[in-house]
This record gives C-alpha cells, sequence and structure tokens, in this order.
C-alpha cells in the first residue's frame, strides 16, 4: 500500500483541516510531515469547531493513529493546550506519536523570532510569532534539540548551552524581553510530552505500508509558503510540498500514491508578500466577510483575492498533483461576475502566464470573467444539483489546470463536502 498526500496549492488556510477529518475513515493513519504551531486547521462537526495547530486532523477519529513527522517543530506548551483541550472533548490521545527526531521550539526561538521580524520593521514577514524560522535555523545548522533528547542526561545542559546562543543573538538585536515565566512553563509543558510514545517514526511508516496500512501525510500551509519555491522571502522556514512529505516522514518518492492538492474558489494570504491577484475592493470586503477570512492561528484579517492560475499550475507541477479539492465554493455565491487571473503583466509590460523569479508584487493580474452563480450552496446534497455556472466554473479549471476536482466543498462542517 502507498501514502497519499494532501496538502495546500495556495497560501495556506485553504481548509486542509476540514477535508483530511472527512478523509480520515479511509486512512489507518494521519501523519503531519512539516510545519508546527503556525498551522492552524479548522475542523467543524457536531456542533463542534476545533482548531488543530501540531496535531493531525484525523485525531478525532477513533481507532486511527496520529502521528506527529519528524519534519514537524513542536512547541510544548502549545501542544500541552491543544492535549487539555481535546482530552476536555473525551476524545483518546493515545494513538498519538511523534517522532523522536522532530525538533523543539524552544522559548528562545519564539523571542527570536519577535526580534528578527521587529528588526525588520515594514518589511517583515509577518510571521505568526511562533519560533518556526529559529528552530528551523537551527535545526540546518546542526543545533536544534529534538523529541529524542528529552529523556538524555545532559538535556538541561544541551538547553541551556542553545539558550546561552539565543540570548547573544537577542543582545544583538537589542531585543527586550522576560524569560523566566516562559521558560517555567516550557519545562512544566515538558512532562505533557513525555506521556506520549517518541518512535522511530521512519521505522514505524515502513512497517506499516510493508503491512498494506494506508497513510495519508497531512501538509500544512501551502505551497507558495514553500522555502524553496513559495514568495521569497514572504515564506514559512520548511518545505510545503509533496517532496517535504518524503523528508518528513522517510517515506521514498515511489511509495506516494496520490497527491490531492486542495485551494479555494478564491484565494487568501495571510502576512506580508506579494499577491497579484489580491482585491482592494468592496468585493474583497465581501468575500473576507462571508468566508470569515481571519487567521485561525494568530486571528489576523486575510487578504482576499481571485484564483490564480498561474499560481495553481505551478503548484500542480511542483507537487505532481493528481486529484483537487476545490474549497468554499458557498463563499463565491451571489457574486455576479467571478474573475480567474490567467496571464500576469509584468514590469516591462510583456503577457505571461507562468509565475516568474522577479518580485511577483510588479506584476498586474490579467482576468477572465467568469457568471456567477445566486444559490446558497451550503445546503447541497448533491453536486448534480449545483447550479450550472457552477459546474461551468468546474468544468472550465478541470480543463485549464488538466487535473479532475474530486471535491467541492460548500460550508465548514463535514457533510458539506459534494463529490464529484
Ligand atoms: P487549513 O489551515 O487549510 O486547515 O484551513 P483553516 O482552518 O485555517 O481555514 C479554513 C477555514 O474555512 C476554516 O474556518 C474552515 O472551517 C472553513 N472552511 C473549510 N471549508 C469550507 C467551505 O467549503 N466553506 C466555508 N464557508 N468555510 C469552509
Ligand atoms: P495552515 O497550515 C496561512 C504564513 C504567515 C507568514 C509566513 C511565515 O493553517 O495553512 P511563519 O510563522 O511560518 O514564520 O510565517 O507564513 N503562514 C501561514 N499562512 N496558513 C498557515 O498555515 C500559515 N503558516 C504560516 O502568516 O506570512
Ligand atoms: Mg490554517
Amino acid at each position: 500500500m502507498k501514502t497519499d498526500i494532501l496538502l495546500g496549492l495556495q497560501w495556506g488556510d485553504e481548509g486542509k483541516g476540514k477535508i483530511v477529518d472527512v478523509l480520515t475513515k479511509e486512512y489507518d493513519i494521519i501523519a503531519r510531515f512539516q510545519g508546527g504551531p503556525n498551522a492552524g486547521h479548522t475542523l467543524e462537526f457536531e456542533g463542534i469547531k476545533h482548531v488543530l495547530h501540531t496535531i493531525p486532523s484525523g485525531i478525532f477519529h477513533e481507532g486511527v493513529i496520529n502521528l506527529i513527522g519528524n519534519g514537524v517543530v513542536i512547541d510544548p506548551v502549545i501542544f500541552q493546550k491543544e492535549i487539555i483541550q481535546i482530552k476536555e472533548l473525551n476524545i483518546a490521545t493515545s494513538e498519538l506519536l511523534i517522532s523522536k527526531k522532530a525538533h523543539l521550539i524552544l522559548p528562545t526561538h519564539k523571542l527570536l523570532d519577535a526580534a528578527s521580524e521587529k528588526a525588520k520593521g515594514k518589511e517583515k514577514i509577518g510571521s505568526t510569532l511562533k519560533g518556526i524560522g529559529p528552530t528551523y535555523m537551527d535545526k540546518t545548522g546542526r543545533n536544534g534539540l529534538r523529541v529524542g533528547d528529552i529523556s538524555l542526561p545532559n538535556f538541561k545542559d544541551r538547553y541551556d548551552q542553545l539558550k546561552r546562543k539565543h540570548i547573544q543573538l537577542l543582545n544583538f538585536y537589542n531585543f527586550d524581553y522576560k524569560i523566566n515565566d516562559l521558560e517555567e512553563k516550557w519545562f512544566a509543558s515538558l512532562e505533557t510530552l513525555k506521556k506520549f510514545r517518541h518512535i522511530e517514526s521512519e521505522h514505524y511508516i515502513h512497517n506499516a505500508l510493508k503491512k498494506n496500512k494506508k497513510i495519508l501525510a497531512e501538509g500544512a500551509q501551502g505551497t507558495l509558503l514553500d522555502i524553496d519555491f513559495g514568495s521569497y522571502p514572504f515564506v514559512t522556514s520548511s518545505n510545503t510540498t509533496a517532496a517535504g512529505a518524503c523528508t518528513g516522514l522517510g517515506i521514498a518518492p515511489n511509495q506516494i500514491n496520490d497527491v490531492f492538492g486542495i485551494f479555494k474558489a478564491y484565494c487568501t494570504r495571510v502576512g506580508s508578500g506579494p499577491f497579484p491577484s489580491e482585491l482592494f475592493d468592496n468585493t474583497g470586503k465581501h468575500i473576507a466577510k462571508i468566508g470569515n477570512e481571519f487567521g485561525a492561528t494568530t486571528g489576523r484579517p486575510r487578504r482576499c483575492g481571485w484564483i490564480d492560475i498561474p499560481a495553481l499550475k505551478y503548484a500542480i507541477n511542483i507537487n505532481g498533483v493528481t486529484k483537487l479539492m476545490m474549497m468554499k465554493a458557498d463563499v463565491l455565491s451571489g457574486i455576479d461576475t467571478i474573475k480567474a487571473c490567467t496571464h500576469y503583466k509584468n514590469k516591462n509590460g510583456e503577457i505571461i502566464d507562468y509565475l516568474p523569479f522577479e518580485n511577483n508584487s510588479q506584476l498586474t493580474p490579467i482576468y477572465k470573467e467568469i457568471k456567477g452563480w445566486d444559490m446558497n450552496l451550503m445546503e447541497l446534497e448533491n453536486l448534480e444539483d449545483a447550479p450550472s455556472e457552477l459546474h461551468q466554473y468546474i468544468n472550465w479549471l478541470e480543463e485549464t489546470l488538466e487535473r479532475p476536482i474530486k471535491i467541492v466543498s460548500v460550508g465548514p462542517k463535514r457533510r458539506q463536502t459534494l463529490y464529484k
């Protein structure tokens, strides 16, 4: 049996959490492969609205293994909060496994994130300030602390050594900070982390594959936030793309089956950075309001715009997407004319149909107009009953993107999921 991957094709918040939760019943293992508590994955069912940050979105299904892979970075304090919230809902967490190789976010990583953003001023990334960048820097710099290190006798010494390095950096930034309280909470929360099974997750996965278990790898963020292929430097610090599932779980490329690419029927972005099809008018405000576009992790308003076809094609190619899932179609109901950015005009006046290296903020979008629909989609039970204009939008996207759209989502709840 092979592994499927589900990942975002835009700038994150496509609705990955909802769909992973919906698909979990078809899998034995749900595994997060990168990112950390910068992610906010929202699940809605049976009157519950729940946001997950570190824990995979299969946690609400009994009998399914949820695995936090080696590519993930963990803040024990946030992890502990998530565990408490899940336990309050009477959900078992005994089948949650954590890779010994996952890196730890230290309190000083969070302070460094804040210091770095402050120093950048107007050029700031718009980080979630969860310490993601500094933690991955220590990982690649070969200084990081991992989950498997917690039980080593010299753990505290190694912590102190890394903290000293961080304090020097914070002083270099001239950054004011208070550490004692943060540190106390951090060490206390390690006790929760210690209670879980820390495993060599790559071996576990290889054995599971041998036994024909079905694995779904859950991405965080989105392709346009990928450290290599995103709108650098306005990106996150991990590979959010399909390759990240291989390195973040220890799964070989030839063990990948389907790659589900998930996108909104429009586009959003939270934080700084270029967004060629961004809307600054009332339609943008309308989409933000109806789509309730506020960050699940930081509460910041999300910037909204039209769907961006060159960016989607780029994401589909980088990830080898086999099937598409379109989210939040309901949000576009009632808009007379929907637009789709099909090309860009670059600063030399040339019309291009691909995402170039050059600063994407200098791209002017060129739009195709599509007739909208006016039906409330949220109560629909079958896609066949959707208005013809929505079918035309779906058909046009499938032809243009050269991939089938398998799921159309028409609301945040599990049942608001239509199959094609
Ligand atoms: P993720 O980070 O990709 O898991 O997405 P988020 O949870 O950050 O953001 C998606 C938001 O849209 C959440 O509030 C979801 O509950 C909500 N959502 C997901 N699918 C749909 C949909 O089809 N329609 C509407 N209206 N909301 C949706
Ligand atoms: P999910 O998994 C949307 C954005 C931040 C910022 C940039 C870098 O919920 O889709 P970081 O904290 O990683 O250093 O921030 O990336 N960002 C996200 N935007 N969804 C996310 O995750 C994000 N995780 C990070 O807003 O612009
Ligand atoms: Mg999110």
